[in-house]
């Protein structure tokens, strides 16, 4: 006995950056964004704070899913940067939603759903749980160099959230890391120890695009083969595949690399840019949102991120989910 999804949630900010906007800030385009990545606009915080957005998140999952904070018996937020060195944003999330259950972070950057909803498959088959809250959320802006044309195009703010009760609709799931700091790579950026030898790095995203093009193209197909066979199932049995919406050209060779038919690929990577770990549960989401999804659908899901990570897996979709928040 492992989990079912039992409702979604997102959270987005609200002012949408659009690529023309971007065109006046370093030299680029509408044209080569669009033809490149996909991408036609973002959302970026102004008024937003992570935690209002991890909040939020949570709260719209928790009503789609018709559970109570105090039922939740943890809350996992998988971020790269939370509001806080320390508390954890997942005990932010605790407080501001009213829950009193034990509450962690994980970072495997975009993989980071995906990885939370492993740890999450342990609980349950410990037995030690019945209902978790998983939220995720990233906050790039704060963290591209603007001045970057090749990086700060590419990401937008926002994400989404789960919860998890008892079930059996998590088919199979897989998480890999292949430690490199080179490609894609976020310093921490300041030290206050007068003590330390070493020089400080700004604290913006490096990446090495064409590196990380081809380990995600690969990855990606690698990845949800292997889940899918993991579970039993052939790439005929998947109704949908929900990717991280890093590049719409990696989600096509993805989808040619597998045989599994394009419109199978939900895509929102138009609206949100890379949202990092909040990608595929902001996807999901609005998948289920829009009707999409129904009760014994099978969905392949995958991301991939620095580490270099990935993680994949298939679930039954509960049809559980209450109407649309
Ligand atoms: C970043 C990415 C879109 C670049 O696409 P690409 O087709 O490989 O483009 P290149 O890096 O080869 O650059 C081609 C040209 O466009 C230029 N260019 C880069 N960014 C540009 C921009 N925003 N606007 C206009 N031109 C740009 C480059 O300088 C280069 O010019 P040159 O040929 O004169 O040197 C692509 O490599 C990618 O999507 N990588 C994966 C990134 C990713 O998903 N990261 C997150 C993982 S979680």
């Amino acid at each position: 006995m492992s989990f079912s999804i039992l409702g979604t949630g997102k959270a987005v900010p609200e002012y949408v950056m659009t690529n023309d906007e971007l065109s006046g800030m370093v030299e680029t385009n509408d044209e080569w964004i669009r033809t490149r990545t996909g991408i036609q606009e973002r959302r970026i915080c102004k008024g937003e704070t992570l935690t209002d957005l991890t909040v939020r998140a949570a709260k719209e999952a928790l009503q789609n899913a018709g559970v109570e904070p105090s039922q939740l018996d943890l809350i996992i937020c998988s971020t790269m940067r939370g509001e806080n060195v320390t508390p954890s944003q997942g005990a932010v999330i605790q407080k501001e939603i009213g829950a009193t259950c034990a509450a962690f972070d994980v970072n495997a950057a975009c993989s980071g759903f995906i990885y939370a909803l492993d740890i999450a498959d342990g609980y349950f088959v410990r037995k030690r749980v019945r209902y978790v809250l998983i939220v995720s959320m990233d906050n790039l802006s704060n963290i591209i160099d603007w001045k970057d044309r090749s990086t700060c195009v590419l990401f937008g703010d926002g994400g989404g959230a789960v919860v998890l009760g008892e079930g059996d609709d998590l088919l199979s799931i897989d998480i890999t890391t292949e430690g490199n700091d080179q490609v894609l790579r976020i310093p921490h950026g300041s030290n206050s120890s007068p003590f330390y030898e070493h020089e400080e790095e700004r604290a913006v995203l490096h990446m090495a695009g064409n590196e990380v093009y081809k380990f995600a193209v690969n990855a990606m197909a690698t990845g949800i083969k292997k889940v899918i066979a993991q579970a039993g199932l052939t790439e005929d049995d998947v109704d949908h595949v929900i990717p991280h919406q890093a590049n719409i050209r990696i989600i096509n060779a993805s989808a040619k690399n597998l045989g599994i038919p394009r419109e199978k690929f939900f895509c929102n990577v138009n609206h949100y840019g890379n949202t990092s770990s909040g990608s595929v549960p902001l996807a999901l989401d609005e998948a289920n949102h829009a009707g999409l999804l129904k009760k014994g659908d099978i969905i392949a899901m995958c991301a991939f991120g620095a580490g270099l990570t990935t993680g994949s897996c298939v679930i039954r979709w509960s049809g559980n989910a209450k109407d649309p928040v």
